[in-house]
This record gives structure tokens, sequence and C-alpha cells, in this order.
């Protein structure tokens, strides 16, 4: 099996070596701005807010692998999309809902019900109260605090530290 995983910054480097040490088959990198290899599945490590959208945009109908970190939970009545990558300590809880390549960075929690859709990018500790739902291409910032039961429309940015209610 041959992984590619888009994108060459740090989190792209993180990724290379957990999959390549897992030995899930040939792993390699490439900068979206080139031409993307042929691969079995794509993963982006692009966590940048300014290019996770257009990267998204590029990679969304490959085929896509998800990735969760040992340390990560995943409850077993909760769902994680193709091409999502669940990060070191990160929690997403009872019936949560991750869409298509999310990042749900270190040590952020999503609670209960939540519906986090496409391409949403959850900064390390940030935290998503119950039923809360975050429309496609959001970014938030680390630390965020989102109250329960929040509608975030497509492209919301919080930012880090911030309180959405
Ligand atoms: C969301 C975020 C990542 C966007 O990054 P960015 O495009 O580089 O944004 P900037 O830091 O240049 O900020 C953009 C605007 O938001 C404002 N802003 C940034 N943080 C803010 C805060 N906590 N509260 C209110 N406004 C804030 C900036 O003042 C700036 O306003 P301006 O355009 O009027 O100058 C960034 O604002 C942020 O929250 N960073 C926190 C750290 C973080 O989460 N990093 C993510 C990877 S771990």
């Amino acid at each position: 099996m041959k992984i590619c995983i888009v994108g060459t910054g740090t989190n792209s480097e993180k990724l290379f070596y957990t999959l390549e040490k897992k030995a899930y088959g040939e792993v390699v990198m490439s900068d979206p701005r080139e031409e993307l290899p042929m691969a079995d599945y794509y993963i982006s490590g692009v966590t940048n807010f300014k290019y996770r959208k257009e990267t998204y945009e590029l990679i969304k109908d490959l085929d896509l692998i998800s990735y969760v970190y040992d340390s990560a939970f995943v409850c077993d009545s909760a769902s994680v999309g193709d091409g999502t990558v669940v990060c070191s300590n990160a929690i997403v809880d009872f019936r949560a809902t991750i869409g298509k390549s999310c990042w749900i960075g270190p040590g952020s929690i999503v609670t209960h019900n939540c519906v986090i859709e496409d391409n949403v990018f959850l900064a390390p500790g940030s935290t998503i109260c119950g039923s809360t739902k975050i429309g496609c291409n959001s970014y938030i910032g680390a630390n965020a605090l989102v109250y329960d039961g929040m509608t975030l429309p497509k492209g919301t940015v919080v930012h880090g530290g911030q309180v959405y209610r």
C-alpha cells in the first residue's frame, strides 16, 4: 500500500514519521503545489490556516485514509471521516461525528453529539461542547472554547483562546 501525505510542513513530517513507523507500506510526502504522485491513499498534513482549504479541494475526491494517534480516544459511538487525523490525547466523545479531512489537534475535545463537517481544523486544546455543529472549512484556534449547542457557519474562524457563544 502506498500512502501520500500532502504537505511538507512540520505536521506532515510528524505524520510521515508516524505512518512509516507503523509500517503501513510505502509512505511519501508531496508538495501540494506540485503534481501529486500516484498512491493508494492520500492524507493532508497541511494545518496552516491560509492553505488548508485549497489543499482540501485538491484531494477531496481522491481515496483518503484517516489516522488516529494511539493516545487519542474515539468513542465507539462516534465516527471519523476519511482523511481525518485525530492527534495525541484528543477526545472524540459519545456520538460525535467528524467529517472528511479534519484535523483534531493534540488534546482537543469534541464532546457528545457534535457534528464537525469536512476539513475543519481544531488547534491544540480547543474544546467543542456538546451538540455543536461546525461548518466545513472552519478553523478553531488553540484553547478556544465553543459553548454547547452552537452552530458555526462554514468557514468560521475562532481565534486562539476565544470563547464562542
Ligand atoms: C486563527 C489563526 C490561526 C489565524 O492565523 P493568521 O491568519 O496568521 O491570523 P493572525 O494571527 O494574523 O490574525 C488575523 C486577525 O485576527 C486577529 N486576532 C488574532 N487573534 C485574535 C484573538 N485571540 N482575538 C481577537 N482577534 C484576534 C488579529 O488581530 C488579526 O486582525 P487584523 O487582520 O485586523 O490584523 C490565529 O488568529 C490564531 O488564533 N492563532 C492562535 C494559535 C493557533 O491556534 N495556531 C494554530 C496552529 S496550532
